[in-house]
């Protein structure tokens, strides 16, 4: 992409997370989820990772995303409206441990259902925390993005918390894990939702899936 389209983009994804963001339904059940009536956007990733912290950055919201510090937070598939053109879905955290066996298995059987059978699921942000890398649990669900086809791309969030020497390196050795990965978007997301740095790219990612 040349810089004058880059800048289209960025315009294109401020003005769409400018539209009004609802919360619509927060669900725990298959029957439950919304009616795949238009392009729908998920953010999946490890419990912690900053999903929530990254859907209130985008809509510039402090708390249309229940964000916190304790894992495991977010325990359903939350469903948003945005501007009545797109669905932004904060998912459950996955491979969270201290979660009753159960109650883990019961999330994961539903997340795994959703990222396979969603008919307008246009593309799936992975989110992987700066700190830490690509973990098993990742792999995991990037394998299985693959193997359905289903469009990914990998955030890195909690740049804020790395050093920028840790952070580059961090950068090469993910960019190198995600290029064996055939449903994985080639451009590599780099983000801070505490000092808001990288979110701009992020929304002009969503503004090309919408605009394509
Ligand atoms: P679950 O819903 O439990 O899976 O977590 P989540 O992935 O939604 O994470 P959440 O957004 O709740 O953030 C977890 C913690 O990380 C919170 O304490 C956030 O304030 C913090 N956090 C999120 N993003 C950033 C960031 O960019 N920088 C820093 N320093 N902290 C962040
Ligand atoms: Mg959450």
């Amino acid at each position: 992409m040349d810089d004058q389209q880059h800048l289209l983009a960025i315009k294109g994804g401020n003005a769409l997370f400018e539209k009004e963001c609802r919360f619509m339904l927060g669900v725990a059940r298959l029957d439950q989820f919304v009616t795949p009536d238009r392009t729908e956007i998920a953010f999946a990733g490890r419990s912690n990772v900053g999903k929530s912290s990254l859907i209130n950055a985008l809509t510039r919201r402090k708390d249309m995303a229940k964000a916190s510090a304790t894992p495991g937070r977010t325990q359903q598939l939350n469903f948003f409206d945005l501007g009545d053109e797109l669905y932004l879905v904060d998912l459950p955290g996955y491979g969270f441990a201290s979660a009753p066996d159960k109650q883990v298995k019961g999330w994961n059987r539903l997340l795994f259902q959703y990222l396979q059978g969603r008919p307008n699921l246009r593309r799936v942000y992975v989110l992987i925390d700066s700190r830490h890398g690509i973990k098993d649990k990742d792999i995991e669900i990037m394998d299985m993005l693959d193997k359905t086809a289903v469009s990914y791309q990998i955030v890195l969030t909690k740049a804020d918390k790395v050093k920028p020497t840790e952070l580059d390196k961090m950068i090469s050795s993910v960019k190198e894990k995600m290029s064996t990965h055939a449903a994985c978007h080639p451009t590599l997301l780099v983000t801070s939702s505490e000092k808001n740095t990288g979110i701009e790219d992020v929304r002009a990612s969503v503004w090309e899936l919408v605009h394509s």
